[in-house]
């Protein structure tokens, strides 16, 4: 009989794929849930209750912009009185001060506020909502003042990466002990903005330096996440720590996933919250079972030495460029696709001009 996998530490809850920024980089899903069909209050709560009991640790709040829920104070609560540790990853826009010293009193242990750029210019130009800047700036400061622990989410592209120095002293001016400074990954909405956001490699060279002489510089005072430009990278990242490994997500809808990208996968069956116990799901579902472990793999990555460490890089990536779930990830080195994935990459890096495709609920783009 296979060994039970683990429990999972993390559950990713996206509460709503509502928001009021269009980022080009969007991750949430090409087809996205409307307001109509996202789960009601008491099933979340249930959902928190199933995911404390089957051995979760932490709840990632997120969407979607989380604070376009009117219920989030009570999610909060619930998430909180399961025993959770509840971190919301949002904008700030929606977010006033009365509000986040409501969520303050619901339990809100941790804050992770997303930034496109350091200034009104850049930011508000990436996120497409003009006045997103200087919102963020006063929720960051709301957020110091009442003393939640901060994170910054950067995501950075060819358009920001120039500016990746000044990205990080923000960070420490607001006062986050954590930044997150991921490198865009093109699935989803992203990859119709690839000519606008990819980065050159001299980028990429360049945001690795700045990040590791960063992280000795700040020792004590941030901690740098790094997501590097992977396009660029001779190996793929172990995305999702591995398939069916460490962390769940469930969306608006209740569908519950192994990664926020897994509905790209065309083979996968789901199932959704209530179908049968969030832990069956988890130990048996067969989208879970389809990437967990190593049979699933193929040569070069079934005889690799690094299987264990990147596990072959990311799923959903693999089924975007190699149009195979199970294919070693085109970005590692060791994939007979990469020296083409590297050149259209390179070609994309080159483009000086084009313009966002920019994530809207009601775009024409979105039901094409
Ligand atoms: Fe990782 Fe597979 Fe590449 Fe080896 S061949 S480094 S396991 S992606
Ligand atoms: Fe799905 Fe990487 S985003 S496995």
């Amino acid at each position: 009989m296979k060994p039970k996998p683990n429990p999972p530490l993390a559950l990713l809850a996206e509460l709503t794929h509502r928001c009021p920024l269009a980022c080009p980089y969007c991750s949430n899903p090409v087809e996205l849930t409307r307001k109509e069909q996202e789960l009601p209050t008491g099933t979340w709560l249930d959902v928190f209750r199933e995911a404390a009991e089957m051995g979760v640790l932490h709840v990632h709040l997120s969407g979607g912009e989380p604070a376009s829920r009117p219920d989030l104070e009570t999610l909060v609560a619930g998430a909180r009185e399961a025993g959770l540790y509840t971190n919301l990853i949002t904008s700030g826009i929606g977010l006033t001060e009365k509000r986040l010293r409501a969520l303050d009193e619901a339990g809100l242990d941790h804050v992770q506020l997303s930034l496109q750029g350091v200034d009104a210019a850049l930011a508000d130009r990436v996120g497409g909502y003009r006045g997103g800047f200087d919102r963020k700036m006063q929720v960051a400061a709301w957020v110091r003042e009442i003393g939640f622990p901060l994170t910054l989410n950067a995501v950075m592209h060819k358009q920001n990466l120039d500016r990746l120095e000044e990205t990080i002293d923000l960070a420490v001016e607001l006062g986050a002990r954590r930044i997150e400074v991921a490198t865009v990954q093109f699935h989803g909405w992203a990859a119709r903005n690839r000519a606008a956001l990819m980065p050159t490699r001299a980028q990429a060279q360049r945001a690795r330096e700045i990040v590791l002489a960063a992280r000795e510089r700040l020792k004590g005072i941030l901690v740098i996440d790094y997501v590097p430009a992977d396009h660029h990278a001779q190996f793929p990242k172990a995305c999702m720590g591995g398939w069916g490994s460490t962390g769940l997500n469930v969306a608006p809808d209740g569908t519950v996933l192994p990664c926020h990208a897994a509905q790209t996968i065309p083979s996968l069956r789901f199932e959704r919250v209530g179908d049968r116990p969030l832990r069956d799901i988890w130990e048996n579902g067969p989208a879970f079972e389809a990437f967990r472990g190593e049979d699933w793999m193929q040569e070069p990555c079934r005889s690799c030495e690094r299987r264990h460490i990147d596990f072959g890089g990311c799923r959903c990536q693999a089924m975007a460029l190699a149009g195979d779930a199970a294919a070693t990830d085109p970005v590692c080195s060791r994939s007979p696709l990469h020296a083409r994935l590297v050149a259209e990459a390179e070609a994309d890096a080159a483009v000086t001009e084009a313009e966002f495709v920019y994530r809207r609920m009601n775009s024409p783009a979105l039901v094409s």
